[in-house]
């Protein structure tokens, strides 16, 4: 089975793990690439503590690391990473990592219902037991929101037309399966942009049924107060809006004073909190993206706290 290929590998876990007596946390563990890399450079005195919202992702690694005492792990969002430190009795991190987005199993497994190549129950939750499946949005969110949920998060210039059809199409049918949503997509887009087009608009309610760009903000917000001094923040982001909150975080947590400019003295009271390791973000190589399609969009962003 192809479960997920680790995307930048070599120069995430360089850029994280410094120390190796260190207490590391895995916010994405999926099945395992990043999580066994971390681990490899570990001593025995090390740890990594782990998450991941999609069940199967968290029994797989459970299963996959049971012999290894240094690792822990959770079936729930990186964004309750200061609920598990206080679990695992951690004060701070030497370095947190996520890996944003879904892996290629979830993507191709029709029983995890993210693919849209195979008919499934349209639902597209990474979490079945959180939040409202995709098929409920589309059954009863206005035009205008779904048109809102189709641009904003997969930019899709198409997307008023999408909304329209799919509130026709539901006074006739409701929506229960992906096969549903492509073939009213296939009706309006050619063949030839046909993928394209269907790949921007499940990973649009996929964000939105997710709340995957709310989950990362208070995952950042949270993140600066549990890193050790000289400890390492590294996400790696395939989505151009995640890529922007997260250079934006980084940034204003760079900043020493946020006054206006032309104020005679600071009065801001702007503690620096992160220092940018790579003010451009890290890219895969020609050769990183020949043999591994799906890395082709990942941007890996660092910062070290100070
Ligand atoms: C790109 S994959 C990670 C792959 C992993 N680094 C590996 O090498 O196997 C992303 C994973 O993050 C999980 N995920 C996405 N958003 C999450 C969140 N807010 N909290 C926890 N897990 C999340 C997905 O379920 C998926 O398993």
């Amino acid at each position: 089975m192809n479960q997920h290929v680790p995307v930048l590998l070599k120069e995430s876990v360089d850029l994280l793990v410094k120390n190796e007596e260190g207490i590391y946390f895995d916010g994405t563990v999926g099945f395992g690439g990043h999580s066994s890399e971390i681990l490899g450079r570990l001593h025995k005195k090390g740890k990594l503590v782990a998450t991941d919202k999609d069940f199967e992702a968290f029994t797989f690694c459970k299963e996959k690391f049971i012999n290894d005492k240094r690792f822990s792990v959770y079936n729930t969002s990186f964004s309750n990473i200061d609920t598990i430190a206080k679990i695992e009795f951690i004060e701070k991190f030497d370095g947190i990592f996520v890996d944003l987005g879904v892996s290629s199993y979830q993507l191709d497994n029709i029983q995890s219902g993210f693919t849209f190549r195979e008919d499934a129950p349209l639902d597209l939750r990474m979490n079945k037991n959180e939040g409202t499946p995709a098929s409920h949005i589309l059954n009863s969110f206005s035009q205008e929101l779904i048109t809102q949920i189709i641009w904003n998060y997969g930019e899709e210039r198409l997307a008023k037309k999408i909304a329209r059809m799919i509130i026709e199409e539901r006074e006739k049918n409701k929506f229960e399966s992906t096969a549903q949503l492509r073939n009213l997509i296939e009706k309006i887009v050619p063949q030839r942009f046909l993928s394209k087009t269907l790949s921007r608009v499940f990973q649009a309610l996929r964000i939105y049924v997710n709340n995957e760009l709310e989950e990362l903000r208070n995952f950042l917000d949270k993140v600066v107060n549990l890193l050790n001094v000289n400890g390492t923040i590294v996400v790696l982001a395939y989505h151009s809006l995640e890529d922007r909150i997260v250079k934006e975080k980084f940034k204003y947590e760079s900043l020493e004073c946020i006054c206006p400019p032309g104020t005679p003295i600071c009065i801001c009271g702007k503690v620096k909190k992160l220092k940018i390791v790579n003010s451009k973000p890290i890219i895969p190589g020609e050769n990183e993206i020949n043999e591994n399609k799906r890395s082709r969009s990942a941007k890996l962003r660092a910062a070290i706290r100070v």
